[in-house]
């Protein structure tokens, strides 16, 4: 069964037919922004990657995707071999060329460049990095609450691929997505490995209960910047949080639920696992969230 809806869904805008791609220096239109089929993104998911979102002229967190971006790079030994500064003035420079000021999002990646021969071994990969900046015109649709199903698909331990990382290999969570998607949801809910509650395949997620925000611990998600703010959010608007241990008997029982992540900000939860939760519909909790949120955020 294919579903209609998605957190990464977004309202169909001609315009994205023609945007230029940022490859490696250069502004390609569409068709030609390629890369070798020798790259190491390509062949073997060797990259890491950042998404970036585009309120009202601003660049939302750029530190902070700076920062994650940086640090992942380092964790897997690849040079970006630019700075910070340089990544930040080529997201202006393809901004400016596609004459994007608002509701845009940018999908930045750079991988381990492109291999001598078509093996693993990130020493064949020589001439790199390769750095690619897809931005799009986007504005988030949502026809209605999302559902989730919970999946076999683990949340691993650091050491096993630490989910932190935002890697190009994302086959685990594509597979969560996949279970999910077969099991009617439109999203896979996905468990850490004591069988606590952790996250979904693409984004972060939270539950409302009694007036509070519950949220997993962290230890095996990715470390969301939108999940951050919203925590920050809570405490700066005394709405109580808690990054804690919860599980599935929890979670049926809550009044909300809502996903956190750069391309939707907050998106309501409806279903999960067939349960209804709370009314089905976008909740007062995350509605005041989603507009602290977006005061924040300036959009
Ligand atoms: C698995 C996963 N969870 C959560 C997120 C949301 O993170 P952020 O709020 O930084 O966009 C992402 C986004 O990259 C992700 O890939």
């Amino acid at each position: 069964m294919t579903n209609d809806v998605s957190t990464h869904q977004a309202e169909d805008d001609a315009r994205n037919e023609d945007i230029l791609i940022w490859v490696n220096g250069a502004l390609k239109p569409k068709a030609q922004a390629l890369v070798s089929v020798y790259d190491s993104g390509f062949m073997l998911g060797d990259g890491v990657w950042e998404g970036i979102r585009l309120y009202n002229g601003r660049w939302t967190f750029l530190d902070e995707h700076m920062d994650r971006l940086f640090e992942a790079a380092k964790a897997i030994d690849l040079d970006i071999g630019m700075t910070r500064d340089q990544i930040i003035a080529a997201v202006l420079e393809t901004q400016n060329a596609n004459a994007m000021t608002t509701d845009a999002h940018a999908r930045l990646m750079v991988t381990r460049g492109v291999k001598t021969r078509p093996f693993q071994h990130p020493k064949l990969s020589q001439r790199g990095p390769t750095v690619v900046i897809i931005m799009e015109h986007s504005r988030p649709k949502l026809p209605r609450p999302i559902r989730l199903a919970t999946v076999p698909h683990l949340r691993g331990l650091p050491m096993t691929q630490d989910p932190k990382l935002n890697s190009h290999s994302k086959l685990n969570c594509i597979l969560a997505c996949i279970a999910a998607e077969k099991a009617g949801a439109d999203e896979a809910l996905m468990l850490d490995v004591h069988g606590f509650v952790n996250t979904t395949n693409a984004c972060n997620f939270f539950i409302v209960k009694k007036g509070a925000v519950w949220t997993s611990t962290g230890y095996y998600c990715m470390n969301g910047i939108t999940r951050q703010k919203v925590i920050d959010l809570c405490r700066a608007n005394d709405i109580p949080v808690f990054e804690r241990n919860f599980s599935l008997v929890d979670t049926y029982s809550a009044d909300e639920a809502f996903l956190t992540g750069t391309f939707g900000a907050q998106t309501p939860v409806g279903v999960i696992d067939g349960r209804q939760i709370g009314t089905g519909q976008l909740g007062p909790v995350t509605e005041r969230i989603r507009a602290l949120y977006k005061t924040l955020v300036g959009g």
